[in-house]
């Protein structure tokens, strides 16, 4: 029976160590963060920080648990699709998933439950929850801008070099 035991927990140790070298999940990136939200006031964003931005932004902390498999790989996972459905580092791009977030919050959806196990500071209070759903109605306003008119033109400006023409510049051609 010891023998078993033995040879069981040698065998679990073995695993740990041969899963070490998948190469998935060893990449920890943190890309410069561009551009933020016009936050309401230095609170608001300290709340998103401690519940959020480890998965929603380009400042993710992480800690020595992401460096060892198999957590690693879900960390990354859960880094790689929260900051593909928004990303709070990123709002010169259009955040499309950015409107559900107060739905997401106040279902108690986000920040992930799992997340919650190993960072009971993330977990909101109810005030905080109203307060970051306010935020959001005004942020959602901030980011129809960037997706509309405004947005298209900031782009063709910067990566095609197209400029609006100036009043002077235009001239109309009638038939
Ligand atoms: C542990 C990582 C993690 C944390 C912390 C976290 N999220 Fe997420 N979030 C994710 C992942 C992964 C997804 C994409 C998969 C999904 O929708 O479940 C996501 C998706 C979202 C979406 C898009 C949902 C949709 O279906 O369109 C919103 C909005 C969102 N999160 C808001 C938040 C807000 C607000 C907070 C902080 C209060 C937060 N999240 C905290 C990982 C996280």
């Amino acid at each position: 029976m010891k023998r078993r035991i033995r040879i069981l927990v040698l065998s679990l140790a073995a695993l740990m160590l041969v899963i070490q070298l998948v190469p998935y999940g060893r990449h920890h990136s943190n890309p410069a963060s561009r551009v933020e939200p016009k936050w309401d006031k230095p609170a608001t964003r300290a709340l998103a920080r401690r519940a959020c931005f480890d998965c929603h932004s380009n400042e993710t902390v992480w800690p020595w648990y992401s460096h060892v498999a198999p957590v690693s790989w879900l960390v990354l996972h859960d880094v790689e699709d929260g900051r593909h459905s928004m990303n709070f580092s990123e709002w010169d791009k259009p955040q499309d998933d950015a409107d559900h977030a107060a739905k997401m919050v106040n279902r108690g959806k986000m920040p992930l439950k799992k997340y919650l196990l190993l960072h009971p500071d993330a977990r909101l209070s109810n005030a905080e929850r109203d307060s970051l759903e306010m935020e959001w109605g005004r942020l959602q306003l901030e980011q129809s801008y960037w997706s509309s008119h405004a947005f298209v033109e900031r782009v063709a400006n910067a990566k095609l070099r197209m400029n609006l023409p100036q009043t002077h510049d235009v001239r109309i051609v009638r038939p």
